[in-house]
């Protein structure tokens, strides 16, 4: 992957809300200085310091071989701001086919060989925060994931544990909806943690139909009137000519 800077277009002045939690919070007037660059193997130990304050998870060492790694299938950016890691994102795409289990169920059945994004890790530096950091770096990933090449994929998701309100609060800003419920997603110093799995579809992915999408939809046909009696007639009279064939197999049978 080759370097890049990025610089916003509007040199946008950023004023910093309260953090009270932050010990020492850092104002950054403009964006205009904070460079995007993809991670490159000299950047491991300052990655993994930074990544062992921001994540209660610990991650192995090849996780961070393979994510700053120069040949890297991870997506996989930073923002420098003199000379010094402030943030991260880290995602993949994989194929929703290769999904786990409890990841099943984020897009229509008519998606199931297009691809899906996940986000593993996006951090800022605690004195950095609510400066638009991690804005900056969600919004280069769907900049990314918006273009011709990368079509197929349909739904960015990731996992956040239940008590990350200011993650929460950051991804639900960015239209990002909770999509699960997930107890016990996460094992942190031998204790289990409830997680939320969020989804944000992009490039017209959809999400399955619920039973309020089919009684929409059964709505939508009744206010349109024609359309909606010639398709009960014709379902009706599918689901007798199947189940006269039916009868009719049945008594061959029994013959
Ligand atoms: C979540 C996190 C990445 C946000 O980074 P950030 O650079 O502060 O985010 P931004 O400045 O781009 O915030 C954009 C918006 O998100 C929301 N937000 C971010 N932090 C918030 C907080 N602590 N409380 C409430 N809302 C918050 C706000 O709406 C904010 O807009 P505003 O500042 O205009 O109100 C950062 O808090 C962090 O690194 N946390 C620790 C690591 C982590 O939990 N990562 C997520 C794992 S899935």
């Amino acid at each position: 992957m080759a370097d890049f800077t990025w610089y916003p277009s509007n040199g946008k002045a950023y004023s910093m809300m309260s953090n009270k939690h932050a010990e020492r919070e850092i104002t950054l007037y403009s964006l205009a200085d904070v460079q995007l660059r993809f991670l490159c193997p000299a950047d491991l130990d300052e990655v993994r310091t930074r990544c062992q304050d921001w994540f209660p998870i610990e991650y192995p060492l090849y996780w961070y071989e393979e994510i700053t790694s120069s040949n890297s299938h991870f997506y996989s950016l930073a923002a420098v701001y003199q000379q010094q890691i402030i943030g991260l994102i880290v995602a993949e795409i994989k194929p929703h086919s290769y999904l786990n289990d409890e990841d099943t169920g984020i897009l229509a059945k008519c998606f199931s060989d297009c691809d899906i994004a996940y986000i593993l890790s996006l951090g800022v530096l605690k004195e950095y925060r609510r400066n638009g950091i991690a804005t900056l770096l969600l919004d280069s990933l769907l900049k990314n994931l918006m273009t011709p090449e990368r079509r197929k994929v349909k739904a960015v998701f990731l996992h956040v544990l239940t008590t990350n309100s200011a993650a929460i609060h950051f991804y639900e800003r960015r239209k990002f909806r909770l999509h699960a419920f997930l107890p016990y997603y996460y094992s942190i110093k031998e204790r289990y943690k409830d997680g939320f799995m969020y989804v944000l579809y992009i490039n017209d992915g959809q999400p399955p139909w619920t039973l309020y999408d089919y009684i929409k939809f059964m709505c939508g046909r009744v206010a349109n009137g024609a359309g909606f009696f010639p398709w009960v007639l014709l379902n009706v009279h599918k689901a007798l000519g199947w189940l006269w064939g039916h009868h009719e197999s049945t008594e061959q049978d029994h013959h």
